[in-house]
């Protein structure tokens, strides 16, 4: 292997977890809590890991001040499944559903929604590559839509939502999956939030849904059993066989989350984090950040040099400094840092060091 460290992994997800849970999560991998066995050979419907995925709710709700009538909802099959869970369960009166998009994942989300209900896309910024987060108001959405769909933090092209928007009564849904966790906002303003663990959370292997009670238990007679989200409640997550190791380490990183200040000081550390990376990028002739400045994202940092060989050569030579997964998405190009909850801030300065180096050596004429 080329390292024998662990290095800063920049990756948009999976993505670095925190050093002290991957530790603890070692030092419990054959014995955990005195059990004789590890989590992953537990089962589920025993004493010990009632209490694993009880403790795990009970601590995320102190973390995002969850209100008693939502459901929290320990599911499988990533965000992804819940591009077609959300129309299934949530589409009712009218089967209308408006869609703002904000990137490809908001994009996916209504396309497939669209399988299901009249779908509209209420606004979108992709005719500029959806480089900003487009205002919004009550006039955007119809009014009896059943619901709204927003993706909070936009991954690819690194964007998010700095408010959340008035949707006039339609029940808000939002796609937190790049996001949660990574700053205060009000959960009594949503409907529905969905988001998969592998960025802020977990390995990953689940989905963690957070519904309004009263939202739950209006999916077709005929849906497949698993898509239901009133199967689910009822049955505490426990209808099926739950991602029982996943959820035991997400468990812990809440626990570590709660002893480091809960999310009020890791929104103050993430804004750091990415404070001082757009600074330095807006300050450069180099780089550039092509999202408007009101709407970049804490999480996905993206930027560019405007040549694209030079950009594949930062990536390559970052790469082997120990900075990792440093390129953009695929389908975009250029730069993208993700720097989540669990990349320390010497992860940010290393990269930021890199970074003035790589200018300096790569600087045009
Ligand atoms: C905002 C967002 N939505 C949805 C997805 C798809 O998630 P999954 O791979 O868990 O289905 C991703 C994946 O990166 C994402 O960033």
């Amino acid at each position: 292997m080329e390292f024998d460290r662990r290095i800063y992994n920049f990756s948009a997800g999976p993505s670095m977890l925190p050093q002290e849970v991957l530790e603890k999560v070692r030092n419990e991998l054959l014995n955990y809590g005195g059990s004789g066995m590890s989590v992953m050979e537990m089962s589920h419907r025993s004493g010990t890991y009632q209490r694993i995925i009880d403790e795990a709710e009970a601590n995320l709700r102190e973390l995002l001040e969850i209100p008693d009538d939502y459901k929290v909802l320990f599911l499988q099959g990533g965000a992804t499944l819940q591009f077609s869970m959300v129309p299934i369960n949530l589409l009712r009166a009218s089967r209308k559903a408006d869609y703002v998009l904000t990137g490809s994942w908001a994009e996916k989300a209504a396309q497939e929604a669209g399988k299901f209900g009249d779908i509209r896309v209420a606004a979108s910024s992709k005719e500029a590559k959806f480089s900003y987060v487009p205002k919004l108001s009550r006039a955007d959405f119809r009014p009896d839509a059943d619901y709204v769909h927003i993706t909070m933090n936009n991954t690819i092209y690194g964007l998010r939502y700095n408010c959340v928007p008035d949707t006039g009564g339609a029940p808000l849904v939002c796609d937190w999956s790049s996001g949660i966790l990574s700053e205060r906002v009000d959960i009594g303003k949503f409907g529905l939030i969905y988001a998969g663990a592998q960025k802020n959370i977990a390995p990953a292997g689940l989905t963690i849904v957070i519904v309004r009670a009263d939202l739950i238990g209006f999916a077709p007679k005929d849906a497949p059993i698993y898509l239901d989200y009133g199967i689910h409640a009822n049955n505490g997550s426990m209808y099926n066989t739950p991602p029982a190791f996943t959820i035991y380490v997400a468990g812990e990183v809440f626990k570590h989350l709660k002893a480091s200040g809960g999310v009020t000081a890791q929104e103050r550390r993430n804004r750091e984090k990415a404070g001082k990376l757009y600074d330095y990028i807006d300050g450069s002739r180099l780089y550039r950040a092509p999202v408007a400045k009101e709407d970049r994202s804490l999480m996905n940092v993206v930027f560019v040099t405007g040549d694209e060989a030079l950009d594949k050569k930062f990536v390559a030579e970052a790469r082997a400094e120990g900075l990792a997964e440093l390129n953009g998405h695929r389908s975009i190009g250029g730069m993208r840092a993700s720097v989540y909850n669990a990349m320390p801030p010497e992860g940010v300065d290393a990269l930021i060091d890199f970074m003035r180096r790589f200018e300096r050596d790569n600087a045009r004429a």
